[in-house]
């Protein structure tokens, strides 16, 4: 199979971050679908495991962990897909990704791709729709059926991958959102997605936030700088309130601060159920469901903000490049190969 793979910590726009590879077509464990890949999402994971890679050339990598395809083959314990089968899945950052032209993902983290989409608008949603329903849904509690209507989430980072689904999970649970964005087209997609306000999270948030009527607000998920948003979270989220972070922190942070409120604090990280292996990691796989059922009900729609052709060493570079300016807008989608 062809594979792009990145061998260093070379910045996105030097020719050699990623490199076509010939290498063996991988084959499924007992839990494993073999998946043939149609497209592949880029997400800020992806840069930081290059940037993470040892300066000189070694093992190559296989880096993405977001996509859709079309089952080749299945592991002997595996019941609920079978070859032909079209599916989306994130998969585990501790195998290889998904650059490249098959994959094996354990079939428990895989959901049946929303028909109504093409591969591309597919590929959009697996990984960013898994952290915001974990961190909405399961970490903090909110109920994704409507128990929780009109109470207010704010939202950091609207309309970055993570938080265009966010906003739009949330306002089908009755949530009021305010979602945060800067500039007038990110601002324009929020609110195209459902937020019901959208203030700038260059300018102090506060003062937005009371403008809008909202002294504090009934919960808060950050989608953003966890360090950089630490005091003002403390600030803005009502007594008994709830926080959840997605981006861990680079310097000792005060809990101190949520004391006097009894705030609940949560993180997310999507990759805990397959990395640890937990015993309910086959939920990821329940919530795809979920997500595609919604998607072709019309409850939801793709975050594909933009696309990339074909799949290779050139376009990798562009997508990295693209995600380390910290402006992406929905999500960015490369589809197919190049014959
Ligand atoms: N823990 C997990 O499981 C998990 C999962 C997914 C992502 N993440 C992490 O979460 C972060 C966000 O991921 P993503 O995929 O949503 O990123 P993304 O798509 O690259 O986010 C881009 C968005 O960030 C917004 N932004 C830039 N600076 C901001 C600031 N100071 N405050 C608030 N928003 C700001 C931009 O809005 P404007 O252009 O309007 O400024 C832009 O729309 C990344 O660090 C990623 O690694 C963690």
């Amino acid at each position: 199979m062809r594979a792009i793979v990145a061998t260093r910590a070379l910045p996105s726009s030097d020719p050699l971050a990623f490199e076509p590879r010939e290498l063996p077509d991988p084959s499924p464990g007992d839990q494993d679908l073999l998946i043939r890949v149609e497209a592949v999402a880029v997400n800020p994971v992806d840069a930081k495991v290059r940037a993470s890679l040892p300066h000189e050339p070694g093992t190559p990598r296989i880096l993405g962990w977001d996509g859709a395809g079309v089952v080749e083959a299945v592991g002997g314990a595996v019941r609920d897909f079978s070859p032909g089968d079209a599916v989306f899945f994130a998969g585990d950052i501790t195998r290889p990704g998904c650059y490249a032209e098959k994959v094996l993902v354990d079939g428990r983290l895989c959901g049946p791709k929303p028909a109504i989409l093409s591969f591309a608008e597919a590929a959009a949603l697996p990984l960013t729709s898994l952290t915001a329903w974990e961190a909405l849904f399961e970490r903090i509690g909110l109920d994704s059926e409507g128990a929780d209507a009109g109470r207010s989430l704010l939202i950091l980072g609207g309309a970055g991958g993570v938080g265009s689904i966010a906003i739009q999970l949330a306002r089908r649970a009755g949530l009021e959102v305010i979602a945060t964005a800067s500039r007038p087209e990110s601002r324009a997609w929020c609110l195209d997605l459902g937020a019901s306000h959208v203030v700038d999270h260059h300018q102090p948030l506060a003062p937005q936030l009371a403008a809008l009527g909202y002294g504090e607000v009934d919960a808060i998920a950050n989608f953003s700088d966890t360090d950089a948003y630490w005091n003002v979270m403390a600030e803005l989220i009502k007594p008994q309130g709830a926080i959840v972070c997605i981006v861990g922190n680079r310097s000792p942070l005060d809990l101190n601060v949520l004391k006097s409120k009894s705030v609940r604090l949560a993180w997310e990280f999507m990759f805990t159920r397959p990395q640890y292996r937990t015993a309910d990691m086959a939920q990821q796989g329940v919530i795809l469901g979920i997500i595609s059922k919604l998607v072709d009900s019309g409850g939801l729609r793709s975050t594909c903000h933009d696309r990339l052709s074909p799949i290779n060493a050139d376009t990798l570079g562009q997508a990295h490049g693209r995600l380390e300016s910290g402006q992406a807008i929905g999500k960015l989608v490369l589809v197919g190969w190049l014959a």
